[in-house]
């Protein structure tokens, strides 16, 4: 169905702001919602970690938006018609005409996830003692550059870690930094700089094309590559028309090819940015297509599935050319832009102005009493779990790494990600979740850090166990039924 004509920002008559959802819901997943009881009973098997709970468990699953946003009609149905062939499907072709199509990219590169995308670049790019500047990183990212004897440099303006703030693009790189940082360096060991659409581990936050021209140009002059992630270029180029004057009147197309033209290597999650599976590494550049395409038959499949379903490949060649609707790329952060003026406006700490994929709550804010060293972002999603049933992602120092002497390396910023995935959730569900952390809020002295029993040496928040220092969860429980009488 297209609806790309129609336009979501109406004006209610109350005068009320209210987001408005250009689809209808057809196919459902019933949800549970347990007594808190059994919510502290879930959250304690699951180590205290969100990422070990099971749905059964949960009532929204605000975890990500990866491979969980809502697929569309015609997604689907396209599965249903994927070429199944080992190599040569005429659905991989169909991808390579989207990518082509709305992305402007000539070569592509199919990936089982986004993270795949990242190793085979990292390998074929990064050497030992390469500098990777970037905007900022992803945990994947950085472990895979790593992973390849390389270490990577954030190159956020100031403003980028200020919670509360009116700058439309805090994802912007600082050009002043970076021109330093080749000239220290040294051409030879940077790589290439890496920018990230929508800026995920600061609150989903966009940099402007502005910025990303002179990105562009600075690499130039020194001869040096782009590389975009572009898992969130669909909300980065939707926040550019509605925040960058000169874009007003684009069209998300013209938005998105011309970031493309910005990059000589483009990848993405598919789980992302196409509401699918999968991935993709595009590129205008046959040469550079080259030295990256053995390493795709090696780790992922062949040429034309890359380890995944090529009913995955239809859906993200459809998903690609949907990113093209304003309706539809629009819609999650019009929520989030919802939920958190309404989180604010109670005096809830949360990351401004509203970026892509989720609503970021500042968990350093939120439970001020809580040493970053007891991980007051884990514990704020713990206890937020045991009391509405809703799964958030800790995106903080557990998050983080440890140094060599084996000392955390503390977040720049303690988050809660309430993830909002695209066309999932109702507004009285959104409603829900602000309810009950409103009365987090007010009872947030109760709340306690938490520590490790078990601590996996790589990407440790993924399969980390904690445990809570102290009683604080059955107190919170005490609490929730003393307020809340017998309701869930
Ligand atoms: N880059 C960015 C900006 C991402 O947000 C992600 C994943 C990846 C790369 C890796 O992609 O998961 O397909 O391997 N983000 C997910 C999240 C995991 O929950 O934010 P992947």
């Amino acid at each position: 169905m297209e609806n790309k004509d129609q336009n979501s920002t109406v004006k209610f008559f109350s005068g009320r702001q209210i987001p408005l959802e250009m689809h209808k819901v057809r196919v459902v997943q019933a949800l549970n919602l347990k007594p808190v009881e059994h919510r502290l009973e879930a959250i304690r098997e699951a180590g205290y970690n969100s990422f070990l709970l099971k749905t059964k468990d949960l009532y929204l699953d605000m975890l990500t938006d990866s491979g969980t946003n809502a697929m569309s009609d015609e997604q689907i149905s396209k599965m249903f018609v994927a070429d199944d062939a080992y190599a040569g499907s005429g659905s991989f072709s169909k991808f390579e005409k989207a990518v082509l199509d709305v992305l402007d990219q000539k070569y592509v590169l199919p990936v089982h996830q986004g993270r795949a995308a990242e190793n085979i670049i990292s390998q074929t790019f990064v050497k030992e003692g390469s500098v990777v500047p970037m905007n900022y990183h992803f945990t994947t990212t950085l472990a895979h550059i790593q992973a390849n004897g390389g270490s990577i440099r954030e190159l956020f303006m100031a403003e980028a870690m200020k919670v509360k703030s009116d700058n439309p693009f805090k994802g912007n790189i600082d050009l002043d930094k970076l021109d330093e940082l080749i000239r220290v360096e040294g051409v030879e060991k940077v790589p290439y700089i890496r920018m990230e659409a929508s800026t995920n581990l600061i609150g989903g936050q966009p940099f402007s094309l502005d910025n990303f021209k002179k990105v562009r140009k600075l690499a130039e002059h020194y001869g040096i590559m782009v590389v975009l992630d572009a898992s969130l270029i669909g909300e980065n180029a939707y926040f550019i028309k509605k925040r960058e004057a000169e874009y007003a009147g684009a069209s998300l197309g013209d938005i998105l090819k011309e970031m493309c033209s910005l990059a000589d290597i483009v990848y993405f999650s598919g789980r992302k940015v196409t509401s699918s599976r999968g991935g993709a590494i595009c590129t205008n550049n046959i040469d550079l297509f080259n030295k990256m395409k053995d390493l795709v038959p090696l780790y992922e499949g062949f040429l034309t599935y890359g380890g995944i379903s090529v009913r995955e490949i239809e859906a993200m060649a459809v998903g690609l050319m949907e990113t093209l609707d304003e309706n539809m790329v629009g819609q999650s952060p019009e929520f989030i832009s919802y939920m958190v003026k309404q989180l604010d406006s109670l005096g809830i700490p949360v990351i401004m102005p509203g970026g892509a994929l989720g609503c970021h709550v500042d968990a350093g804010q939120f439970l001020p009493h809580i040493p970053q060293s007891e991980y007051p972002a884990g514990a704020l999603v713990a206890a937020y779990y045991i009391i509405s049933g809703n799964r958030g992602m800790e995106r903080g120092t557990l998050s983080s790494i440890r140094d060599e002497n084996g000392n955390d390396i503390l977040a720049d910023i303690e988050l809660m990600r309430l993830a909002l995935p695209r066309r999932v959730f109702t507004l009285s569900q959104v409603e829900y979740a602000i309810d009950r952390l409103n009365w987090l809020f007010q009872n947030k002295e109760l709340v306690g850090g938490i520590r490790f029993i078990d601590e996996p040496p790589i990407l440790r928040f993924f399969t980390g166990r904690l445990e809570p220092i102290g009683t604080w969860p059955e107190e919170l429980v005490r609490k929730f039924r003393k307020d809340f009488g017998d309701s869930l």
